[in-house]
């Protein structure tokens, strides 16, 4: 199977690239893996004309997009991280899934339809908040809930989802969340 991880986080060595690197190391001793950063990759901004809804093609030049949108719709499993910024996603990978609408579902005159019925996915987001205010106070709570709102838009069932706390208090990820990781990625 193919694997897809998209690294959401601008640090390569902070939190969540090493829990998305050890889901990649699991997965990677049964399956094909391709870890795309997203902080890499050239990407304009959604400009809202939703022509990409008939057209199934977007109005700007091709960019960074395409390429990740291709990625997607080769993948059986998609694997999505990111650091928890303002209750949310990174701006980064909000604005990559902002010109993805049309990958991620199709649209024929009624609601859309979900393009990845069938396939899998994993949610990974870290934060500084800790235990339980990462989840009622709408921190890493938000970034789950938008990551899911994509990603159920697409179809995709989520098989796993990572949520690490207090990033600040503890730079170095915890066995705990390490294990998780590993486990996760092997049974992928
Ligand atoms: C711009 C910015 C916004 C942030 N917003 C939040 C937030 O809303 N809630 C929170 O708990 N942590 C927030 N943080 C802290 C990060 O989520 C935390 O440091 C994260 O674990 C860093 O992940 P990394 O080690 O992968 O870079 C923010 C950090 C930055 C840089």
């Amino acid at each position: 199977m193919k694997v897809l991880i998209l690294n959401g986080g601008p640090r390569k060595k902070g939190t969540t690239s090493t829990i998305l690197n050890k889901i990649s190391e699991g997965a990677a001793e049964k399956h094909v893996v391709d870890l795309v950063q997203v902080y890499d990759l050239k990407v304009k901004p959604c400009v809202g004309c939703l022509k990409c809804r008939p057209d199934k093609e977007c109005v700007l030049p091709e960019d960074g997009t395409q390429i990740v949108g291709r990625k997607i719709r080769d993948a059986d499993v998609l694997v999505v991280g990111t650091p928890t910024y303002w209750g949310n996603m990174t701006g980064p990978l909000k604005t990559l899934f902002d010109r993805i609408v049309t990958t991620i579902g199709y649209y024929n005159g009624g609601l859309p339809k979900p393009n990845h019925k069938g396939k899998r996915a994993v949610i990974v987001t870290t934060s500084a908040s800790p235990w339980p205010f990462n989840l009622i106070s709408s921190q890493s709570g938000g970034t789950i809930r938008s990551l899911k709102t994509v990603l159920k838009g697409g179809g995709f069932k989520i098989i796993g989802v990572i949520n690490m706390p207090s990033s600040k208090k503890r730079p170095e990820v915890p066995e705990k969340f390490l294990k998780q990781a590993l486990s996760l990625g092997r049974k992928i």
